[in-house]
């Protein structure tokens, strides 16, 4: 159990006005959560202080060797004006995972949910509420040695700020268009593919402004060993129906285990749906949409929910999925997790944690 010292801001900034126009991740919360680590020592000095930049030193190691980890989670408003989380422990234990390959050291995942309570209850008032708008969360650790020997730090800091925001994609529920990356590598094995660690998105970022120039908005990332397997897009995991079945890719260190991932599944083996987390070829996926048996593709994550997909293109040919229009199974999940997380569903699952 942390001591958490709590110190609240004298000059409390105005909240958003119009929610319709928040965006992702634009505008931050009046606090953020705070705690250091020193070998030896361990974690300390717990604290929710006012929301602004600190100093950090040119040669602190985070800024050359990207020892840094992060995590996406949300903050919802029920009809009831109850605040809740989706799952946390979930997301304590994945940054554990990444803290792990990452050499980084591991947080007790009920010191993590315990400081993601203290600060969104702190910032209650920050939680959006309008329907589809929820308080980002965006808990994050980086190495704070200071030199430039490449080593695991001793010393690191453990933050989390939130974002009140709307929708992910500009395109809310209209379905994204995806390029599907066959130059470039996001993940092998060994590597650090299942882990939240900024290097991933660093890496995967010159794709993306391949697929923008192309006018799509997304990358879909193939194996990194014989690219010919489907496995995530840049910021969600992607499901693909064929054919009656849910074909997802498998968890086995290339892809990012997503909590929205692992509850789509659960959810659809409770509907009875087929699920597959076999690996699943491209080719087939390109086939299946010219026989007419690509019935829908969908990405899911915590910041995008569910996107639906309205079309890929690998290698010049396009598949059009659906004429563009949000799939059966798509809309389902999409209501009946966005129902459990917003609280107008009753939550069977037993997901959702009160704050
Ligand atoms: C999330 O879905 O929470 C993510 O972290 C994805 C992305 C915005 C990087």
């Amino acid at each position: 159990m942390l001591d958490i010292k709590i110190t609240k801001t004298t000059h409390p900034k105005e909240k958003p006005q119009d929610e319709s126009k928040l965006g992702f991740g634009k505008q931050f919360s009046d606090h953020m959560f705070l705690m250091d680590y020193t070998a030896g020592e361990g974690w300390h000095d717990a604290r929710i202080v006012p929301y602004g930049p600190w100093e950090m030193d040119p040669a602190t190691t985070v800024f050359h060797y990207a020892q840094e980890i992060f995590e996406g989670m949300k903050a919802y408003r029920t009809a009831e004006g109850k605040i809740q989380l989706f799952r946390p422990e979930c997301n304590a234990n994945r940054f554990n995972d990444s803290a792990d390959r990452l050499g980084m050291p591991p947080i007790p995942p009920e010191d993590f949910v315990q400081a993601v309570k203290a600060l969104v209850d702190v910032d209650r008032d920050w939680v959006p509420h309008s329907d589809g708008a929820s308080l980002y969360i965006r808990p994050f650790c980086i190495a704070t040695d200071v030199g430039l020997g490449v080593h695991a730090a001793k010393h690191y800091r453990f933050a989390i700020i939130c974002a009140p925001s709307g929708a992910y994609y500009a395109e809310g529920l209209d379905p994204v268009r995806i390029y599907v990356e066959d130059e470039y590598i996001r993940a092998a094995p060994g590597l650090t593919g299942f882990t939240k660690c900024g290097g991933n998105y660093a890496a995967s970022l010159i794709s993306q402004v391949k697929a923008h120039e192309l006018g799509y908005e997304q990358t879909l990332w193939l194996d990194g060993v014989e690219h010919k397997y489907v496995e995530e897009v840049g910021s969600m995991n992607c499901f693909f129906k064929i054919d009656g079945t849910v074909y997802t890719a498998p968890t086995v260190g290339t892809v990012l285990p997503g909590v929205t991932r692992m509850s789509c599944i659960e959810l659809l083996k409770k509907w009875g749906i087929p699920v597959s987390e076999e690996r699943l070829p491209i080719a087939d996926v390109m086939k299946a949409s010219h026989d007419g048996k690509l019935e829908e593709v969908f990405g899911t994550g915590t910041a995008a929910v569910i996107s639906p997909v309205g079309e890929l293109r690998y290698e010049g040919d396009v598949a059009h999925i659906n004429n563009g229009e949000i799939g059966e199974i798509t809309h389902k999940l999409y209501n009946t997790l966005t129902g459990i997380q917003w609280g107008k569903l009753p939550d069977d699952m037993g997901w959702t944690v009160k704050i």
